[in-house]
């Protein structure tokens, strides 16, 4: 894998493009091998969550990588069904082995949008958190945390994909310079089978998984596939020597199937 695109945040930091992301991976033999594999491939950025249960795991992968802490973007989530986001994050970082994350995210807006927002600020201050930003939050969510925040959310993760092309929420993130972040790209692997992105990429010579993720680098936006076989994961990884065109993207961009919506979810957990 070649150098590592990224993007600029709003607060000065970068993000890589291209992130593992770990979510129901049990913590274990399954998760460490996921993380050290994508790090031995190219990958410099993981995203992890408290609810998943995984951060010892992906701390022991990153130790045993040997890559340096400082080339490896770490994202973690504030579990909103807990408290206090520092004194979470202070236990994160525990389990991780860190000294600070890269990026936390509220997981969802449980209790409001605002419930935890003082805390995540906090840890930005305390340097616990070096970009601090939300998830699963609707366009009217940010409008209001916004409005009476400090800080700004750097980074709103929500499910994005060429089949939930949420446009009016990427508008609204992007007139805010908020970056918008696609977890699902796959669709959870759903979206790979479906004809016409399998015509996408037998017209490209690449992979069904592949074009899905180039689709969100290509629209700017930082991706986080998941998975945890090795040939996948570097399979995923593959998709910064090639360019989808104009046409492809277009006919990608037409599979949205949430009316180009301002919402982060159809189906809400919380
Ligand atoms: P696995 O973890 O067994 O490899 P998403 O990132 O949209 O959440 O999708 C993740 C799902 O897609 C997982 O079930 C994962 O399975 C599967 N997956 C990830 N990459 C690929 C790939 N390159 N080819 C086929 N399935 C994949």
């Amino acid at each position: 894998m070649t150098a590592q695109p990224t993007r600029q945040l709003s607060d000065g930091s970068s993000i890589p493009l291209l992130g593992l992301g770990v979510w129901q991976v049990p913590d274990g033999p399954q998760t460490v091998n996921a993380v050290r594999w994508a790090l031995e491939l190219g990958y410099r950025h993981i995203d992890t969550a408290q609810a998943y249960g995984n951060e010892e795991s992906v701390g022991q992968a990153l130790r045993e990588s040997g890559v340096a802490r400082d080339e490896v973007y770490i994202t973690t989530k504030f579990f909103p069904n807990a408290r206090d986001p520092l004194a979470e994050l202070e236990q994160s970082l525990k389990r991780l082995g860190v000294e600070q994350v890269d990026l936390y995210l509220v997981h969802w807006p449980k209790g409001g949008p605002l419930r935890a927002w003082a805390g995540m600020e906090q840890a930005k201050e305390r340097g616990l958190a070096r970009s601090v930003g939300v998830s699963n939050f609707s366009a009217a969510e940010l409008d209001q945390v916004l409005a009476s925040g400090s800080v700004r959310p750097a980074v709103n993760q929500v499910q994005f994909s060429a089949f939930e092309y949420r446009r009016g929420l990427l508008e609204a993130a992007e007139r805010h310079g908020i970056v918008l972040e696609a977890y699902s790209p796959l669709g959870t692997g759903r979206h790979l089978k479906d004809r016409r992105v399998t015509a996408v990429a037998e017209r490209t010579g690449r992979t069904p998984a592949q074009v899905l993720i180039r689709w969100c680098v290509q629209h700017g936006l930082p991706v986080i596939p998941k998975s945890t076989h090795r040939e996948r994961i570097a399979e995923n990884g593959s998709v910064f020597d090639f360019t989808l065109s104009d046409e492809d993207m277009a006919a990608l961009d037409a599979l949205d199937t949430t009316g180009g919506t301002d919402r982060a979810r159809a189906d809400k957990w919380w």
